[in-house]
This record gives C-alpha cells, structure tokens and sequence, in this order.
C-alpha cells in the first residue's frame, strides 16, 4: 500500500534503534557537532606510514578544518603538529607532502625542526626585552600512534589511548598487515555527494553486496557466506568473521590463489570498521584502507589506498595491483558502484524525498544482519548526546507536548 504525507512522516514502527532520520546526514548543526564532539575527540586515520619511509618526509592534511602536518623525525618516529606558526598563525607547510629537514615560515622566517621544537627566530635580539624564547614557541602537537604501519592521531590530548580505543578491533589484520612490511601502492581520492556517514555504512551493510554484480558472484552466492558473524566492539568498531570469496567465479578473473598475503587461506576476506570512518579490507592479495574528509553534510572526501609487500618482484606487484583494481581501482568492480549507491540516497535526502533509513535486520549476527550498523549509531549516539532516530529531538519534543496537554 503506498502512504499519504502525513504516513509517510511517520517514523517506521520500530524500535528507536532499527531505523535513522535522515536529517542524520543533512543537517548542518549535526555536522558541526560531529566535528566537535567526534572528530575532535577520536583516533583518526591519516596515513599509511610507507607514506613516510624516511626522516624528514612529511605530509600535511587537514582534520576537522585544521591544517596538520605529519612528519617523521631523524629519530625515526612519526610525529603530528598543528601546521601554524607560533609568531603569527600563518599556514607554515604548503606543500602536500615532500622532504625537509626544518620548517621555515615564509612570513617573517621563523623556523622549526621536524620535532616541532622552534629553532629559529628572526632578529631574536627584538624579543630581549620582554623575554620571550624560542622554547616558549614550539609547535602544538597532536597525539600520534602508528599501528601496523597505519598512522592515527587524536586532537585530545585527555582521549583515552589508541589500544584501548581500538581494543581487540585489529586482531584479524595482525598477521596480513604485520607480518610483512607493506607499502602504499595506491592512493586516489573520490569527491562524493553523499554524507560520510553513509560511505561507512557500505563497509558494514553487506546485504547491499546484493547490488554489486561481482559480489553476488563471487560472495554472496559462495556456500558459507551467510554463516560468518559480525564480532561486535566497544566503541563502534566491527568485524567479521573470513570468508574465503570464490574471484574465479566472476569471467576473466583468477582464482587469486598465488601472492596470498599472510596468515590468510587464499583467497581470504576480512574486513575491520574502526569509528568513526576507517575500514581495512583485505582480500587475500591486497588491502584497502578507507578514511573520509566530512566537508559538508552533503559532500565528502573519500581517501581510498591500495597496499602491497614492501620490495617484491615487479611482476608480483603488477599482479597484486590488477587484483586491486579489478575490485577497487577507479574503473574497477565494486568501489565505483558504492559512490552511485551514496549519493542515490544523498540525492533523496538532500530535499527531504526520504525520511527514514531502516537498519533492521536480525540475522544472528551473521553477514547480513544490520545490528553493526545499529551498535554504530548507538556510539554516535553517545558521543552526540542525540539519538540516530531522532537527531533534532522533534519527535521527543512532540510526545513530550502531548504528554504535557494529556
Ligand atoms: S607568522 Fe610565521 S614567522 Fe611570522
Ligand atoms: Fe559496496
């Protein structure tokens, strides 16, 4: 039966959990705080520290609108700074990534080592009288951890530590990231019309892999599929059970029973979802790291990396990287497809053409169960003080009115 207006503005009876209002993804107050009382308080992916391999690399990004850089020391260890002078403010990297030994701010040409201590002053005497000192002007940095070659950073400096934020999230990524040195082999950026949320929600919503054709081939229709379960963690992350996905299924495809990465069967998949917006996905040859850039309630930056194994042969790796992006690549299988999924819904959302998303599936916990998804907005939840279901409090404000006049 099809639904008049005010049906249709009635949210779906279930329980608060099994569903989100879309107003979830496009309002600005609720973007704005995610910023504040997510962004700025969780551990967040930045990069691959193959993107670092020496002393004096650096890379400088932008999280929740404030310029970082990201530099590894002479001392081998990976550091992060707010990328601003100490003098005046001014931007002090502008460079998307590159080679340095020092800093120096093209401003007035203060200057800073890559510890982020502040080395040198112009005209220093200036400062005699009211005593200020290069010590008192070192950078602001920013907690750093590098797990598995994957580099985290938390503006809070009261957060609590990366391992026990993550817990036991990595466990299935230990042997296949940690075994080898792995490098980054593939880095490209998407510019979607879809809110970040709703590209997590692809890594953890497997009943879509009904849309991707080489899914439903190679996965869903594999003996197995529906008996593996999601492990829920605290703090909003997932993972599920392997899987070993049959590539050769699909026409033209290998078996990808060679370059099996380690600790997996081949053709092994895993996949890790870390809160608020990471997602490792291993299959068996290669890996894919996720992370987005919330620009707008409506448009993200997705930042997609390939890895492989640090030194093999060129011919391994031209193997492993056509693995890659059969399924990942820009022209490839799956990834592509995930962008037109997100931004179909965005561009219901955006005008209001759609009012409720349902999360409501129970399968045990195995692949297609939704209760990911629902742990994931219970988390949000906490951090936001909002609920999922209700992220203006409207309807609390309503039944409250009612409550009031009965
Ligand atoms: S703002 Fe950087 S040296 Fe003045
Ligand atoms: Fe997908």
């Amino acid at each position: 039966m099809t639904r008049n207006a005010i049906q249709w503005l009635n949210p779906p009876r279930l329980p608060e959990d099994h569903y989100v209002d879309s107003t979830v993804y496009t309002d600005r107050q609720v973007f704005e705080e995610e910023r504040e009382r997510i962004f700025a308080r969780t551990w967040k992916f930045v990069c691959h520290e193959s993107e670092l391999p020496d002393p004096g690399n650096f890379r400088s990004v932008e999280h929740v609108g404030i310029p970082l850089v990201v530099v590894r020391g002479p001392d081998g260890t990976v550091r992060t700074f707010f990328n601003s002078c100490s003098h005046r403010g001014a931007k002090l990297v502008t460079e998307p990534r590159g080679t340095s030994k020092n800093f120096t701010c093209f401003f007035h040409l203060w200057s800073y080592d890559t510890q982020g201590r502040c080395i040198e002053i112009t005209r220093e005497e200036g400062y005699e009288q009211c005593g200020l000192k290069k010590d008192d002007c070192g950078l602001r940095s920013v907690r750093t951890a590098v797990r598995l070659g994957m580099v985290f950073i938390n503006l809070d400096d009261d957060a609590e530590d990366f391992d026990s934020y993550v817990g036991n999230s990595l466990e299935d990524l230990l042997e296949p990231m940690g075994a080898q040195p792995m490098e980054v082999f593939h880095y490209h950026r998407v510019l979607m019309r879809a809110n970040w949320k709703q590209w997590h929600e692809t890594n953890m919503e497997l009943y879509h892999e009904w849309g991707h054709v080489v899914n439903r081939t190679t996965s869903v229709a594999v003996p197995g599929y529906h008996d593996r379960k999601w492990k829920i963690h605290p703090n909003g992350h997932g993972s599920l059970e392997p899987l070993k996905v049959q590539y050769g299924n699909y026409k033209g495809w290998d078996q990808r029973d060679n370059l099996t990465l380690a600790g997996l069967a081949p053709g092994e998949f895993r996949v890790v979802d870390l809160f608020p917006n990471t997602t490792v996905i291993v299959r068996a040859t290669t890996i894919r790291i996720d992370t987005s850039i919330p620009i707008a309630p409506g448009l993200t930056l997705l930042e997609q990396r390939g890895l492989g194994i640090k030194g093999e042969s060129a011919q391994d790796r031209s193997h492993r990287q056509q693995h890659h992006n059969q399924f990942w690549g820009p022209f490839g299988r799956n990834l592509a497809e995930d962008v037109l999924f997100v931004e179909a819904v965005e561009a219901a959302n955006r005008q209001g053409a759609s009012r409720f998303g349902i999360i409501a599936r129970h399968e045990q916990l195995m692949s297609q169960d939704d209760e990911i998804m629902r742990a994931y907005y219970r988390t949000w939840g906490a951090h936001m003080g909002r609920r999922a279901s209700d992220p203006l409090g409207i309807r609390q404000q309503q039944a409250g009115a009612i409550a009031r006049r009965a």
